[in-house]
């Protein structure tokens, strides 16, 4: 193995030792950091995921409210339980897992959420603001992503980013804070005709698509940062990425695992995001 791994629980445990600190702060002010987050339905994946969130919060002295809601909850009810949180003054962020069962509109219960709340990012008000260079929070997974970046002292300035895939949670904000950090980025996905070309000329690749095996050794430039954002099961039934790891591992400089890399990265920013929201109030 030639590259360096960059390591998201050990950066992780650092990162919320950091937040617990700044939560005992704010407790000595009599401020209890809170955290809402609301579950709609039976999806398998999203309870282990806000298990994981509520705990993790447990862990480091925020506050957290897990609601479970039945799959037929209607859209007019969610609404007004985001509403209700909105005006609750214990809590400080609101977290709606997706997804939402068919019949509710997410984007609109999205767009319910307090932007001051929004420690997700998915609001149209804290994705303007990523754009613009304002303050607002950032989703926590490309946020995440450029901690790990940071970690190794990274500098973007002057560097080819090439990020895959363009969803609005990750692909898209990634790109954009990849450029607050004067990249050049390039974003690449579905349609793009010869993806290992674009690849093949980045200093930074941010893989994104949820499939397995999107990046491969001979698409990758020697020396170049390998971050992976998948969380896939290969036919065994084993987590992957979208990264071919032992391949690419051999002609990275730096290479994030799966297991143990963006995915523990993304709940330490929502911490992140929930402790700046309660500071913030
Ligand atoms: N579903 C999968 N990832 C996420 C996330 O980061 N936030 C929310 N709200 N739902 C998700």
């Amino acid at each position: 193995m030639t590259a360096q791994l960059i390591d998201g629980n050990a950066l992780s445990k650092q990162l919320r030792a950091e937040v617990a600190q700044r939560a005992a702060a704010l407790r000595a002010r009599g401020i209890m950091p809170g955290l809402a987050v609301v579950l709609v339905g039976e999806n398998q994946a999203s309870q282990v995921y806000v298990r994981n969130k509520v705990k993790a919060c447990e862990d480091n002295g925020l506050h957290s409210v897990l609601e479970k809601h039945p799959a037929d909850l209607s859209e007019a009810a969610l609404l007004a339980r985001v509403e209700a949180l909105n005006n609750d003054p214990t809590i400080h962020g609101i977290l709606v897992q997706l997804p939402l069962p068919a019949h509710i509109d997410a984007q609109k219960v999205i767009e319910a959420i307090s932007p001051a709340k929004d420690v997700d990012g998915f609001h149209v008000a804290s994705a303007g603001a990523l754009m613009t260079g304002s303050a607002g929070f950032w989703p926590c997974t490309p946020y995440g992503c450029m901690k790990m970046l940071e970690s190794i002292g990274y500098e973007l300035r002057g560097k080819h980013a090439v990020v895959i895939g363009r969803s609005n949670i990750v692909g898209k904000p990634m790109a954009l804070m990849l450029l607050q950090k004067n990249a050049t980025v390039t974003i690449c996905h579905s349609a793009t005709p010869d993806l290992k070309a674009m690849t093949l000329q980045a200093d930074v690749i941010v893989a994104a698509v949820g499939k397995q095996n999107v990046l491969t050794a001979d698409m990758v430039k020697p020396g170049a940062v390998v971050i992976d954002v998948g969380m896939n099961r290969n036919a065994q039934g084993k987590l992957c990425g979208d990264v071919d790891f032992a391949g690419v591992k051999e002609v990275a400089g730096y290479i994030t695992p799966v297991p143990g890399g963006v995915g523990p990265m993304t709940i330490t920013m929502l911490l992140v995001n929930t402790l700046e929201a309660a500071e913030r109030s």
